[in-house]
This record gives C-alpha cells, sequence and structure tokens, in this order.
C-alpha cells in the first residue's frame, strides 16, 4: 500500500525535521522550513525481501572492472565562440554536461546564455519560464549575433521539457531559469527544495542519457549562496558563478565547481548596449583612467583565476566629523581593511583612529587575492599623508599582523604582468626573492619586510 509521509526542509540547506522549525538549526536562517510530501510507494521492509528473493537481483547491472581495462573515451568538447565561457569550463562544453550558472537578479545571466546561444552556430533549445518569446525576441535582436536555428519555448513543466528536448536532439538545452521549473509528479511549488531537486535530477538524467549538455540557470540569495538547497551544487557537473556590481559594467565569471576541469579559472565580460563583451585583457582596461598622480591612489598586481591583473585601489581618508569615524570598502573585505587600519595604527603609530576612511576597488570588481593588501596600505597612507604614489609603481605583497611584508604565490606572473603594462617599478615581499631570476627583469624591484620601509621610501 502506497503510504504518505510528510516532513519539513529547509529551503536554503535542505536540512529536514519532521516538525515545523522557525529557525533552521543547521543554517540559522529564519523561516525557511517548508512542507514536504515525501511518497513513498513500497515500504523499505516489502523492498528488501523483494531485493534478495530475485536471486540474480543484486548482480545485475554493472560490476566492477580493473582500472587498466577500462577505455577512456575521447570527449570531443563543444567548443563556443566564447573564449570565457571555454575558458571558465576548462576547455569547451562537454557533452552530457550539466552546468549551473548562478547570480544575483539582473547581473546578466539570461544575457550571457541567449548570447551564447546565438553566437554558437549550432541548434540550441533555449527555455525559458521567466520571460514570454516576445522579450525574448526583443533581447535577442539586441545582441550582436545571429542564430537561425535556435529554438524557444516557454514552459516550466520539466517532463515536457526534456520531451521536447528528446524529439528536438539540440546540440545544447538551456534553462532559465531552475527556480521556475515544476515537477508534475510533486505537490510542492516552483522553487521549493523537493521542486528544484527532482527537475534537477530529470535534467541529470536527460543529459546523462542524450548525451546532450544542459545549461541551467540558478538565482542566488543576497548571501550570495545559490537558492534552493546545497544539494543542486552536488547534482551538477560544474557550478559557474556570475557576479559583479550593477552599477559598474564589469562581469566576473567564476568556476566555483568542474568536474571536468581546473576551478581557478575567471572570465570577464563588458556589458555594454548590445550584450556582454569578452574582455581578454583586462588589467589595460582597469587602468585606464588615469592621467596624472595623485594621492590616495596604489595599483595592485593581483592574480584573479590564472590571470594576472593590474587593478587600482583607491582610499580617500579624512578627518572623522562625527563621533565614531566611518569605515566603508567597495569591492575589499571590510574586517580585511580594518585590520590593516590597526596594523598602521599601532606598529605605525599613524592617527587612523580619528579617520573617516573610504576604499574602493576600481572596476567594481571583488577581489580576493591576499597580494592586494600593500597596494590597500599605499594607498591608505598616500591619502593620508597627501603624498601621491608616482603612476609607475605597483604593489604585490600581503600586510601580515605585525606589519610584516609577506610572500605571495606566482610572483613572477605578476612582475611579468606590471612590466608588460609599463610600469617601472614594484614593491613586494624580500620572502619572494628566493629562487627570482632578478635579472629577467627590465622593471625595477623593491624587495621590502616591513610597512616601515615601504612609508620610508614612498611618503618622507
Ligand atoms: P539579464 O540577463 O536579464 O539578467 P538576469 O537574467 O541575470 O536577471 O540582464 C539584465 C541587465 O542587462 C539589464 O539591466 C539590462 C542589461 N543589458 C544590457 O546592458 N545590454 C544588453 O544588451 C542586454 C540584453 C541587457
Ligand atoms: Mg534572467
Amino acid at each position: 500500500m502506497a503510504k504518505v509521509k510528510k516532513i519539513f526542509a529547509c529551503s536554503e540547506c535542505g536540512a529536514t525535521s519532521p516538525k515545523w522549525l522557525g529557525k533552521c538549526p543547521s543554517c540559522e536562517q529564519w523561516n525557511t522550513y517548508q512542507e514536504e510530501i515525501i511518497f513513498k510507494e513500497t515500504p523499505q521492509e516489502e523492498a528488501r525481501s523483494a531485493f534478495k528473493s530475485t536471486k540474480q537481483g543484486p548482480l545485475d547491472g554493472p560490476r566492477p572492472v580493473l582500472l587498466p581495462e577500462i577505455q577512456a573515451g575521447d570527449i570531443t568538447r563543444l567548443v563556443a565562440p566564447d573564449q570565457e565561457l571555454n575558458r571558465v569550463l576548462g576547455g569547451g562544453i562537454v557533452p552530457g554536461s550539466l552546468v549551473l550558472i548562478g547570480g544575483q537578479p539582473g547581473i546578466g545571466k539570461s544575457t550571457l546564455l541567449l548570447q551564447v546561444t546565438l553566437q554558437l552556430n549550432k541548434k540550441v533549445l533555449y527555455v525559458s519560464g521567466e520571460e514570454s518569446e516576445e522579450q525574448i525576441k526583443m533581447r535577442a535582436d539586441r545582441l550582436a549575433h545571429k542564430n537561425q536555428s535556435c529554438y524557444i519555448l516557454t514552459e516550466t513543466n520539466v517532463s515536457k521539457i526534456t520531451a521536447f528536448a528528446e524529439e528536438l536532439q539540440p546540440d545544447l538545452v538551456i534553462i532559465d531559469s531552475i527556480q521556475t521549473l515544476q515537477s508534475p509528479f510533486i505537490e510542492s511549488t516552483p522553487g521549493s527544495i523537493s521542486q528544484v531537486r527532482e527537475c534537477a535530477g530529470d535534467l541529470m538524467r536527460f543529459a546523462k542519457t542524450s548525451n546532450i549538455p544542459v545549461f541551467i540557470i540558478g538565482h542566488i540569495t543576497k548571501d550570495g549562496s545559490i537558492a534552493g538547497p546545497k544539494l543542486l551544487e552536488h547534482i551538477v557537473d560544474a557550478v559557474l558563478q556570475f557576479e559583479g556590481d550593477q552599477h559598474y559594467t564589469y562581469r566576473i565569471l567564476r568556476t566555483l565547481k568542474n568536474r571536468f576541469g581546473s576551478t581557478d579559472e575567471l572570465g570577464i565580460y563588458e556589458m555594454q548596449a548590445n550584450g556582454l563583451r569578452e574582455v581578454s585583457n583586462p588589467s589595460e582596461l582597469l587602468l585606464s583612467q588615469r592621467d596624472e598622480d595623485l594621492s590616495g591612489n596604489a595599483v595592485a598586481a593581483t592574480i584573479e583565476g590564472m590571470r594576472p591583473m593590474l587593478i587600482e585601489t583607491q582610499a580617500l581618508v579624512t578627518k572623522a566629523v562625527y563621533g565614531t569615524p566611518q569605515r566603508s570598502a567597495t569591492g575589499f573585505d571590510l574586517r580585511r581593511l580594518s585590520m590593516l587600519l590597526a596594523v598602521l595604527e599601532k606598529r605605525g603609530g599613524l592617527p587612523y583612529g580619528m579617520q573617516d576612511v573610504f576604499l574602493n576597488i576600481a572596476g567594481g570588481i571583488r577581489v580576493d587575492d591576499p597580494a592586494m593588501d600593500l597596494a590597500v596600505v599605499s594607498a591608505l597612507l598616500s591619502s593620508l599623508q597627501d603624498v601621491a604614489v608616482p603612476s609607475h609603481v605597483c604593489f604585490a605583497a600581503e600586510v601580515g599582523l605585525s606589519g610584516e611584508i609577506r610572500a605571495v604565490n606566482r610572483i613572477e606572473q605578476r612582475i611579468q604582468e606590471a612590466e608588460r603594462l609599463g610600469f617601472k617599478e614594484i614593491y613586494f615581499s624580500k620572502y619572494n626573492l628566493k629562487g627570482l631570476d632578478q635579472k629577467r627583469f627590465g622593471i625595477k624591484l623593491h624587495p621590502i619586510a616591513k610597512v616601515e620601509e615601504l612609508y620610508q621610501a614612498l611618503f618622507v
């Protein structure tokens, strides 16, 4: 007899409980528990005895195989005209892969995938549960590329979608978005955990059996995780995150998970009136807006993903008018900024405690590279002293709690990029000198060990 079981599950992390809870004990979010109905067709005991009674039962299906005997099939990836996308996927789209693209609303996920659709000269099925055919047509008209074999389907029923896809046999399927899909076999509303899980499972099955790659768009919540359970991230083969500041035009496509390549890759785009443009040389764009030396500016030689990139940091340090000084940072971790200020105050005796401090990373790009520290410190010192850092100088080092300048990875690549972009001097940690062939570079190297040395060299 079919048995109906009810549980409650957290829509954020997927934790379950037999009772409704106001606050999830696992991820500590409020009001995220939703009722889920699980159909149990055969009770476990019955299933077990049925399994045992068939003699062949456990030995059906795949058997253990010796590893050397397995033939590795050649995967021929579908190489997209979009080089940035190929880069983050590890060299192209793998047949039969399920790729999740997450990002905040309005960041350009639909634009990116529609553009990929239009650029590819292949049969593509673009499924949208969010926009009407006319809206998609209007968007496609704005984009520069045209693809004659692009099919649009506005449908949210996942069974119909996979049925149409099977009939059409496209080279790529795009789903916008997973949160709008629903499986007819499940009661809950679209976007709930069981729906998201079920639909993703159906799409995975479709991708694996048909060997057609499927891209799905997923919205992310304000704290940056993909809405719906973490589970979705486990199901799919690759998770890409599309991010950037809505007020700036740069967008970054990061790999968070990739079963077919490295997660160190990063794609950069610029949002323009006719779609997203690939940015193959980010440093030149990020540095183009400087003609004269201004105090408070310093350039960091960072590495994002596998690519060296020179990024400008800007600081403004002014006397605090109100009791509590303000600290604000865009594109940089606020706690890290407070830490660097504390180091300067304690080690250098500088009066940041009475100053408002604003820090901005050019282009609205969020950078996680610790090598940003030295440029941030230089920008802070430069603004406080009102002494400009010469525009031909750049920085690459981490700053420790006692004001020591720490080594960073891949210093050679950073120095090369700085030199290539015409910088004349670079400050970095003396601990990076080991194994560094100094004669190779035409740029002047300044290995330093303490923040004091930087201060003496540039601001006195
Ligand atoms: P969209 O792809 O709809 O975002 P998402 O699917 O992530 O919610 O992108 C929305 C923004 O992109 C919108 O604010 C307008 C802008 N945009 C352009 O600047 N140029 C373009 O060619 C297109 C199509 C959109
Ligand atoms: Mg969209």
